[in-house]
């Protein structure tokens, strides 16, 4: 089988396409043969050697993917070879067949393609879990969405708008359009602007009662001041120290340093609080991660969930996906095929 490897830390040149051993799927496995590999911001931290739960290098990683059927163990009872499928990977993704435990993989609907399938799983299930789980939105609540035109952004939109609550978000201004088309009510463009005066002009000065934020550093301090009363930040990533080089590590640690703290006392004087999300940190709540999944597929088939995919791109081309992405050009998800 092939598979994209991380040979070491560095630019896009190190990831490599290399030959591997064909897997044996374990009894409580799948062994599916990919034909989509989602990519998701993780994979380019973790290539740059920002995400400390990636595997040792050199590695293969790759959260996502969608593919068909091509073998079972021997416990595994509730697919059948060429069923078609849709599976979260614990790492491995990035590879042409993968060998997944049963409880991780979906049935892929009918309507999506098997690219629209591969951007399901992480993005939607992010969103999910801070929207419904643990951010409680509710119709006519307001939300602003930070990095609304990547991929979780846009699944938060549709979950957001399928709740009814009125949608804010930032983005490079080249994605605005695009996202008023999706259905954001305000775009923000947080390169440009103060996105938070922006945000407290556009809602006469209350703020919003949730905040998504993958951007984290210095900008998590800027989403709990957008918050009203009653509000909640949701914070779930750190964009903000992607890059590269000996001055990347200098502006990393100042991004650190500026992470605000949080007190209970000040946050229930100000009727706020304050959650985290990471979803590669939830394996041992499969019940949970199925639920989430049936919402999301019941979201596929009456209509309100519409993965976007951007672009997609060969493994030979593993590099430039990578760098499109690192260059802010993607709207929604970008895709890898064998
Ligand atoms: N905790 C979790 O479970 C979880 C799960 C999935 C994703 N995440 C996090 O959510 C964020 C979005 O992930 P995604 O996979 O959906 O990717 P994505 O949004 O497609 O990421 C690419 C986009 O991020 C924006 N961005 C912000 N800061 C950036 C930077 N320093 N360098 C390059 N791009 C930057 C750019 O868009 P604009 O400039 O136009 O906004 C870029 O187009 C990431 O921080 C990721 O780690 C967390």
């Amino acid at each position: 089988m092939r598979q994209i490897v991380i040979i070491s830390k560095g630019d896009a040149s190190v990831l490599k396409i290399r030959e591997a051993p064909d897997l044996r799927p374990a009894s409580d496995e799948v062994l599916i043969r990919v034909l989509a590999s989602g990519i998701n911001f993780a994979d380019i931290l973790a290539r740059q050697g920002l995400y400390p739960d990636a595997p040792k290098m050199p590695c293969v990683v790759g959260y996502e993917v969608a593919g068909i059927v091509d073998g079972l163990g021997e416990s595994t009872q509730e697919f059948n070879k060429g069923d078609a499928v849709v599976a979260l990977t614990r790492f491995g993704g990035y590879s042409d067949r993968i060998s997944v435990p049963a409880n991780q993989v979906f049935r892929k609907p009918d309507s999506l393609t098997f690219e629209q399938a591969a951007a399901l799983p992480v993005n939607y299930l992010t969103a999910y879990g801070l929207l419904v789980a643990m951010g409680s939105l509710k119709r006519d609540e307001a939300i602003l969405i930070h990095n609304a035109g990547g991929g979780v952004g846009l699944a938060a939109l549709d979950i957001a708008k399928h709740i009814g609550a009125v949608t804010y978000g930032t983005a490079s201004g080249s994605k605005h359009a695009f996202l008023k088309q999706r259905g954001l009510d305000h775009a923000i463009d947080y390169r440009t602007t103060d996105w938070l005066s922006v945000l407290m002009d556009l809602t006469r000065g209350k703020g919003v009662e949730l905040v998504i934020d993958p951007l984290g550093g210095r900008n998590w301090k800027q989403s709990y001041k957008a918050l009203r009363s009653t509000g909640r930040l949701g914070v779930f990533g750190f964009s903000a120290a992607a890059g590269q080089g000996p001055w990347n590590k200098l502006r990393v640690l100042m991004e650190l340093l500026k992470i605000p703290w949080f007190f209970p006392l000040s946050m229930m004087g100000s009727n706020k609080g304050v959650f985290g999300l990471n979803l590669g940190h939830m394996w041992q709540e499969n019940a949970k991660i199925r639920t989430w999944t049936d919402a999301i597929l019941d979201g596929v088939a009456n209509g309100w969930v519409n993965p976007y995919v951007d672009r997609t791109f060969s493994f030979e081309q593993a590099g430039e996906a990578h760098e499109y992405i690192e260059s802010r050009k993607n709207i929604g998800k970008v895709v890898l095929v064998p």
